[in-house]
């Protein structure tokens, strides 16, 4: 891996800079100016001609601001002689991954357009919010599951009680299991049907026994925090006894942890994809073995 570097964009720099030492690679930076109009500058100041560079950048908010810096950077290293791997830690625009209504934009298929464009020939990501997501990209792409790492964080850190893995919705079914047989517990998935128009979320019943439990409600993200209020405030009229929420993109919008924790949630645990008061886990091991292995 002689010819490989990492570069850190301005979004994920404490990844970049883990991923570098673990890897044995050198560390490279970007120097990223914003101007008062919203404008920004990206100068890449070493020579990148014939490496193969590992751009640690991720998308998470301000979204369309840090999109836009990883599409400047890939684009620079590549005028450059590079060839540009990107390590998205959270792909931003994953949800929409399909025309749910007439006349929207696919946003994750322009988002693999543009990143293809723009020069970058691999994409590694973690869990991406749908593995059907990862069909619109030509290049090679890699959703890495962060969920081994819950798993043991809830282990090592948390004391519980008769625990029950809890997915809020049918669509994190697979997450959950895999989940739930990291820690051998049961699971259930809920079922959430959120409204296109109003965003309004309605669970389904579950007909599990969750009285005197600890509920564990494991997601891909977190971002208004209102999935995991109704999925707890449903759970606990059952009768649970604690409920913790893990998830591997902590995006926590505006008053998300309030909204969380005063619907009962005890704890709020995420991953430093993105980063954040609870980010306690760090992906980097996952990352760096994947390339470990891929690029040996
Ligand atoms: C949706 O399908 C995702 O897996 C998450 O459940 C959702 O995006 C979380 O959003 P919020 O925190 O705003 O409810």
């Amino acid at each position: 891996m002689s010819d490989w570097i990492v570069l850190g964009g301005p979004a994920s720099t404490d990844i970049a800079e883990n991923l570098a030492r673990m890897l044995n690679l050198e560390l490279v930076q970007v120097d990223y100016k914003s101007f008062p109009d919203g404008e920004g500058k990206v100068r890449i100041n070493v020579d990148v001609m014939n490496k193969k560079v590992i751009m640690v950048h991720g998308t998470h908010p301000p979204c369309d601001t840090h999109l836009v810096q990883a599409l400047f950077i890939a684009h620079k290293l590549s005028q450059e002689g590079a060839s540009v791997h990107a390590c998205i830690p959270y792909l931003a625009y994953a949800r929409q991954d399909s025309e749910f209504q007439a006349g929207e934009v696919v946003s994750l298929s322009t988002v693999s357009h543009l990143l293809r464009t723009a020069g970058v020939k691999s994409l590694v990501t973690v869990d991406i919010h749908s593995s059907h997501g990862l069909g619109y990209f030509s290049i090679p792409s890699f959703s890495i599951s962060a969920i081994p790492l819950l798993a043991e964080y809830a282990k090592e850190n948390v004391n519980l009680t008769d625990p029950l893995a809890v997915s809020p919705d049918f669509g994190g079914s697979t997450r959950v299991e895999a989940f739930a047989r990291i820690l051998g517990i049961e699971k259930i998935s809920l079922k959430k049907a959120r409204s296109r128009t109003t965003g309004e979320i309605v669970m389904e019943e579950s007909n599990v026994e969750v009285s005197g439990r600890d509920i564990l409600l494991v997601d891909d993200m977190i971002s208004t925090g209102t999935s995991i209020q109704r999925a707890a405030k449903y759970l606990e009229g059952f009768g649970a006894k604690r409920v913790f929420a893990l998830c591997t993109h902590p995006l926590l919008v505006g008053r998300a942890v309030e909204i969380m924790e005063s619907s009962g949630v005890r704890e709020v645990i995420g991953t430093n994809t993105v980063p954040s008061p609870v980010s306690h886990i760090d992906v980097t091991p996952i990352l760096a073995e994947h390339y470990r292995t891929s690029l040996s």
